[in-house]
């Protein structure tokens, strides 16, 4: 790519200098995230993280299962409850769930579960990571008495009633925002993940430390992570372009944006907040765009990294004798 500023998206940069005038913040950020107001899109979220994730947990869903960042509703989680999780806790820094949606929500994830339909697969959904070799539903995940429990009308009552008080610690679904992260009690968490919400994080190293400290055990951490631009730049890798002051004129006063870590810094957070990575799948896509080309601070970008648009991870709490080793490895990251 011979010219770098062709790569640049001047509406960004225009929304971004627009936030900083009066009202501009609350203009940005009304459009939704997408994804969770579609029950399909939140079934085939969560059956994907659960059937990824099913070789290193013992049965079905059970416990508290927390997630980052749902977006427009609480469907993932809601998800992860009707699988038999007993406590769902939604952490977002922007509440773009309401009642009605979620409602709505839940009732047609109830029909999905009830006729245990197939997961929808690249056809329906072709951007939605992980891929999965079997789109069957997970039978041998969640038999059939485990899932007739766990959709007892009852229990879909309570969660509905759950859902009209979720700003109560303990109900059986919570949704507080990142400064209220320390009412989930250390050490009780089966599960813990997001969806296309950790690039956008200011300060992951501090998330992947409260999830670690979140975890029980024998917990299990997933996390879907994009690397691309969001439609920042004209490339799909071309928010690495944007020399530093230029991007603080892009982010400008949005609640988040993107925090243009590459996949190894973020694996790297990990090891170091004492997780040990047990999965990690890298998508790759060709890039136009060469290192040399890149802002200054991303030039020691590996190949690797410049051509990873998104990944698919699974950590767990490593056995006592060798955390040491994960809290002391190496930090790449602090280059970014
Ligand atoms: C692209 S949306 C993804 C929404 C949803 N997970 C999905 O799959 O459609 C990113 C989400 O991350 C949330 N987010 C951004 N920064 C966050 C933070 N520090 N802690 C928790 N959530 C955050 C945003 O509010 C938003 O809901």
């Amino acid at each position: 790519m011979p010219n770098v500023t062709k790569a640049y998206n001047f509406q960004a940069i225009l929304e971004g200098a627009l936030s900083f005038l009066p009202g501009g913040v609350w203009l940005l950020s009304r459009k939704g995230t997408g994804g969770t107001t579609s029950a399909r899109y939140c079934y085939t979220v969560w059956l994907r993280h659960l059937i990824k994730t099913a070789p290193f947990r013992k049965g079905p869903p059970t416990g508290t299962v927390v997630e980052l960042g749902p977006g427009d509703s609480l469907g993932i989680g809601l998800a992860a409850l009707l699988s038999g999780a007993e406590r769902y806790v939604a952490v977002d820094s922007v509440r773009y769930a309401d009642t009605q949606r979620n409602i709505e929500v839940l009732g047609e994830l109830v029909a999905l579960f009830r006729q245990r339909a197939p997961v929808p697969d690249a056809r329906e959904f072709p951007r939605v990571k992980p891929e999965l070799q079997d789109y069957r539903f997970p039978d041998h995940l969640l038999p059939k008495a485990w899932l007739y429990k766990a959709l007892d009308p009852g229990r879909i009552q309570r969660i509905e009633s759950a859902l009209r008080e979720t700003q109560r610690t303990q109900s059986m679904v919570c949704y507080v925002d990142p400064q209220h992260k320390n009412t989930i009690p250390q050490g009780t968490v089966t599960h813990v993940f997001s969806q296309a919400v950790l690039e956008h994080v200011d300060e992951p190293n501090a998330v992947y430390t409260a999830c670690h400290d979140w975890l029980a055990p024998d917990g299990v951490m997933s996390h879907v992570i994009d690397f691309k631009s969001h439609g920042v730049s004209k490339e799909w890798n071309g928010h690495w372009l944007y020399p530093d002051p230029l991007w603080r004129l892009i982010r400008g006063r949005r609640p988040y944006l993107l925090n243009r870590l590459p996949c190894s810094a973020h694996l790297d957070m990990i090891r170091a907040a004492g997780f040990a990575l047990v999965s990690v799948e890298r998508t790759h896509l060709p890039s136009s765009i060469e290192t040399r080309q890149l802002a200054r601070r991303f030039r020691r970008l590996s190949p690797e990294d410049l051509t990873t648009s998104g990944v698919f991870l699974v950590a767990q709490k490593p056995p006592m004798a060798t955390r040491h080793l994960h809290q002391s490895a190496c930090v790449e990251s602090q280059a970014f």
